[in-house]
């Protein structure tokens, strides 16, 4: 008896939060375009696919609503509501991010809410870190696995290659390298318990599960093996760090600073109270953000200079010019003396913004650009329509480096690593990375594409990357 009650209240409970979530949708005075009943916008499955076809039938309307099953969601491509979304109003992460904390440890600085916690002081330490002063101290990093990278191309030379999972490679070495001096050995194909474990880890991701209501306790409890010998490994470097440290610890700063390799060092020598749990989540986050973005972003790029010739000799041309044949020295602002590859790791950045946008939540009633958004609506923010934008971009669907004259777009307007305070802090980290990749690449090879069905955007795991990326390299012999 007591049973049948409490499932009928449940079921009530249910009922009416169905009620109330559908009513307040309802309450949004913008269109939608048509679904179907039950499953709604089905193709939600695969947003990026959702979201074109969408845009196509909304005919010039940039917010609108979307639906499927129990996650009704506002989204727009509307350049002046995603700023007001993310600068302005910084409305609160989504509750995904809420359930990925869960799974990744508490506190970690993606995740965790900028309302009513310590996000902001979190920041504050971590922000001098991934400044380009600082990013810079890593270059020799970045140059050792480029080098070994080259070595791997030059094994394949003349063949047909596909690159997305060799980059992969390169950026998960380099990460474990710069970010807690940990030789991962993926590019040498080094088989070990931790790298196919963090690879489990890092692939859950894309788990639909993380979408739900405690969805994250559970990925984590299925995964908490392989989560305890990736744990165990973050656990020893770090208690070894904190061992070498005590022991210079009576030495003056400048000292100190000639002992900073990685950011793990940075970390402890930026703040001696670094809470050791949020430490390892942080370490883990960097992990997780910091390299498959990189890779396919840098995949995406390669892909577009392979399809577009006159492109890639304009770049042989500035990385030939500027480096004379060496890798850049350790003092050379890499950033303003390649402006023509920035810009082209913008104009990828551009067309693949690899995360396609981000989600919000409305924690209290608000207006935005003049729409009525109700208290626990989801907010899609869609870059990857907002940077194909007829209205905004020239040719928008053109690949296009010139269109940024070398200048660095305003992140008012250029999406890909978000913007206002949540904005990406490992930017600086990518383009330090991917100007030292890519310009190793281009010292030693031209390529052209293979497989004409290349380079075709997905989001199946949440994040934007291309279907494949088949190239054929050629062995330059000219490099000055
Ligand atoms: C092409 C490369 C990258 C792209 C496109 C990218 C994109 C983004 C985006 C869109 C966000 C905002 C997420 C949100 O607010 O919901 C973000 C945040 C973040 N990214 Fe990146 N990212 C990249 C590389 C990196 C790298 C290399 C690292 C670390 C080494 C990194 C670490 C982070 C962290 C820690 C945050 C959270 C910052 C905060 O909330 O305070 N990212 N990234």
């Amino acid at each position: 008896m007591v049973l049948k009650e409490l499932a009928l209240g449940l079921l009530g409970f249910v009922l009416y939060k169905a009620w109330k979530i559908r009513r307040n949708f309802h309450s949004i005075n913008v269109p939608t375009p048509k679904y179907t009943t039950f499953l709604g916008h089905f193709r939600l499955v695969d947003p990026l696919v959702a979201s074109i076809d969408h845009q196509k039938e909304m005919k010039g309307i940039k917010t609108f609503k979307q639906r499927l099953i129990f996650f009704n969601a506002l989204v727009s491509y509307d350049i002046n509501f995603i700023r007001e979304v993310l600068s302005v109003q910084n409305l609160p992460k989504s509750h995904t991010y809420a359930e990925i904390e869960t799974w990744w440890g508490k506190g970690n600085i993606l995740t965790s809410q900028h309302e009513n916690t310590n996000w902001k002081e979190h920041r504050h330490i971590l922000n001098p870190i991934f400044r380009t002063a600082a990013i810079r101290k890593l270059r020799d990093i970045f140059q050792k696995h480029s080098n070994k990278l080259v070595k791997v191309f030059e094994s394949m030379e003349g063949k047909p290659i596909e690159i997305q999972d060799i980059i992969q490679k390169a950026t998960l070495d380099i990460i474990a390298d710069a970010g807690f001096g940990y030789d991962l050995g993926a590019l040498d194909d080094k088989s070990s318990d931790f790298l196919t474990c963090l690879k489990e880890q890092i692939n859950l991701l894309s788990s639909p599960l993380v979408l739900f209501p405690y969805g994250g306790h559970l990925v984590k409890w299925a995964n908490r093996k392989t989560r305890k010998v990736v744990d165990d490994v973050i656990n020893r470097v770090i208690e070894t760090r904190i061992q070498r440290n005590s022991k210079i610890e009576n030495q003056n700063e400048e000292q100190q600073q000639q002992q900073v390799r990685d950011i793990l060092d940075m970390m402890l020598m930026a703040d001696q109270s670094y809470d050791i749990e949020t430490l390892k989540s942080d370490l883990f986050t960097f992990f997780v953000a910091g390299h498959e973005t990189s890779a396919s972003s840098l995949s995406f790029l390669i892909y577009e200079l392979a399809k577009n010739l006159e492109v890639q000799e304009n770049a042989f041309h500035e990385v030939d010019s500027v480096l004379q044949g060496n890798p850049p020295s350790s003092d050379m602002d890499l950033m303003t003396s390649l402006p023509y590859l920035m810009s082209c790791l913008n104009e990828g950045l551009r067309l693949y913004p690899i995360s396609g946008g981000v989600s919000r939540t409305v924690s209290e009633d608000k207006v935005v650009q003049g729409i009525f958004i109700p208290k626990g609506t989801l907010v899609e923010t869609n870059f990857f329509l907002c940077q194909r934008d007829a209205d905004i971009w020239e040719d928008p669907n053109t690949f296009n480096p010139s269109r940024f004259g070398g200048k660095q777009p305003s992140s008012n307007e250029f999406f890909p690593f978000s913007s206002g305070p949540r904005i990406c802090i490992g930017k600086n980290f990518f383009y330090e990375e991917s100007l030292v990749i890519l310009s190793s690449i281009l010292q030693n090879f031209s390529f052209t594409l293979e497989d004409p069905e290349s380079g075709q955007p997905q989001q199946i795991t949440g994040l934007l990357k291309p279907n494949k990326v088949v190239i054929k390299l050629t062995k330059r012999s000219k490099k000055v």
